[in-house]
């Protein structure tokens, strides 16, 4: 059996191959059915083709979609999510909405990337269903504790309605297997110098996460700013012609027109949380211990990123007296196969 990137099973898995000194690209996981998986999301552009690649995916079975308040506000990004999911015929999917605030902070939104809307820039079609009735949280907190099999985590948002679902019931923890969260940056910010959009907007709820124990995978600004759209790139995803690819070629040409000019395209964040999951080895990383900065109004939302240090032929040292397995933090992207995992699934159901 292939390794997967969690450390828990690699510990299990590799008693014979021991760490490498430095992760330089991801293993191949491949499990034997489909990965439940829940996507914690606020759509936004980079949301809705994360959504689109993996509700187009076959090796997902997608338990749900919890939307939060972030990108805009929560009314908008739980109803972005259903009519995403109403685009892609995916009405079987059900969406719960969250928290619509941050922990602490008043809520911050990103409109000057998104539009008014979240969604600028599309036609998209109306929901097919309504929102859920149950909570998000207390959705994350039944499907976690009753799960046979453990879920996978794809957080694409800030993390108010994990961090409170984990508040409520840390036991949920045992019905995760991995979470894998765009997020924080390892030498950059995109809100402050220092702080990215997800980990500024609740800091709070961050901390939560990085402290609760659980096996993480993070993707980072310094990975997601490989992947930049391009107007080839749009040119790309509309030349496929069916309705999901006009509709991301609409959303990435508004999301593009809004870029920093510092960059040679859009920053393509959120959707590499699932090509991660669908391909790690198009990604390279390393163990370090993360945490996120509460206290300075100067820092807020900082992502402090220490790497653990790996001896040959052992495990990682280091890291926090309570013994918190590391983060397994991604610092590169082949960009190019990122950019055909995403097209081939936006052509119809990928494998
Ligand atoms: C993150 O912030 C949001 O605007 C995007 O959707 C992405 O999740 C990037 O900093
Ligand atoms: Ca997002």
């Amino acid at each position: 059996m292939a390794c997967s990137t969690n450390y828990a099973a690699k510990r299990g898995c590799c008693a014979s191959a021991p760490f490498p000194a430095i992760i330089q690209r991801m293993s191949t996981y491949k499990p034997a059915g489909p990965v439940p998986l829940i996507i914690d999301c606020d759509p936004g552009v980079d949301d809705a083709i994360a959504l689109m690649v993996a509700l187009n995916s076959s090796r997902f079975s997608v338990l749900g979609i919890t939307a939060v308040a972030g990108n805009v506000p929560l009314r908008l990004t739980e109803y972005n999510a259903r009519r995403l999911c109403a685009l892609l015929g995916r009405g079987d999917v059900p969406v719960f909405a969250g928290c619509p605030r941050p922990l602490l902070h008043n809520l911050v939104t990103a409109e000057e990337i998104h539009g008014a809307t979240g969604l600028d820039g599309a036609e998209l079609p109306e929901p097919a269903r309504d929102v859920a009735a149950q909570h998000a949280v207390s959705f994350l907190i039944d499907v976690l504790s009753a799960a046979s099999e453990p879920v996978t985590l794809a957080c694409t948002a800030p993390l108010t309605n994990l961090a409170v679902a984990l508040i409520q019931r840390p036991e949920i923890a045992a019905g995760i297997r991995e979470v894998v969260i765009m997020g924080g940056g390892i030498n950059r910010g995109n809100i402050t110098p220092v702080a990215e959009f997800n980990f500024y907007a609740d800091p709070h709820a961050a901390r939560v996460v990085f402290e609760s124990g659980l096996p993480i995978t993070l993707v980072p600004l310094d990975v997601t700013h490989q992947v930049l759209v391009t107007n080839d790139v749009i040119a790309s995803i509309r030349a496929i012609g069916n309705p999901v690819s006009r509709v991301a070629a609409d959303l990435l040409a508004y999301y593009g027109s809004m870029r920093r000019p510092a960059l040679a395209g859009a920053p393509l964040h959120d959707p590499c949380v699932i090509a991660y999951l669908l391909r790690p080895d198009l990604f390279g990383g390393f163990p370090a211990d993360v945490s996120i900065e509460t206290d300075s109004a100067l820092t807020m939302g900082q992502s402090v990123v220490k790497r653990r240090r790996m001896p040959e032929g052992g495990r990682p040292e280091g890291g926090p007296p309570e013994g918190r397995p590391p983060v397994t933090v991604l610092d590169t992207a082949d960009a190019g196969g990122v950019f055909e995992l995403i097209l081939s699934h936006l052509g119809g159901v990928g494998a």
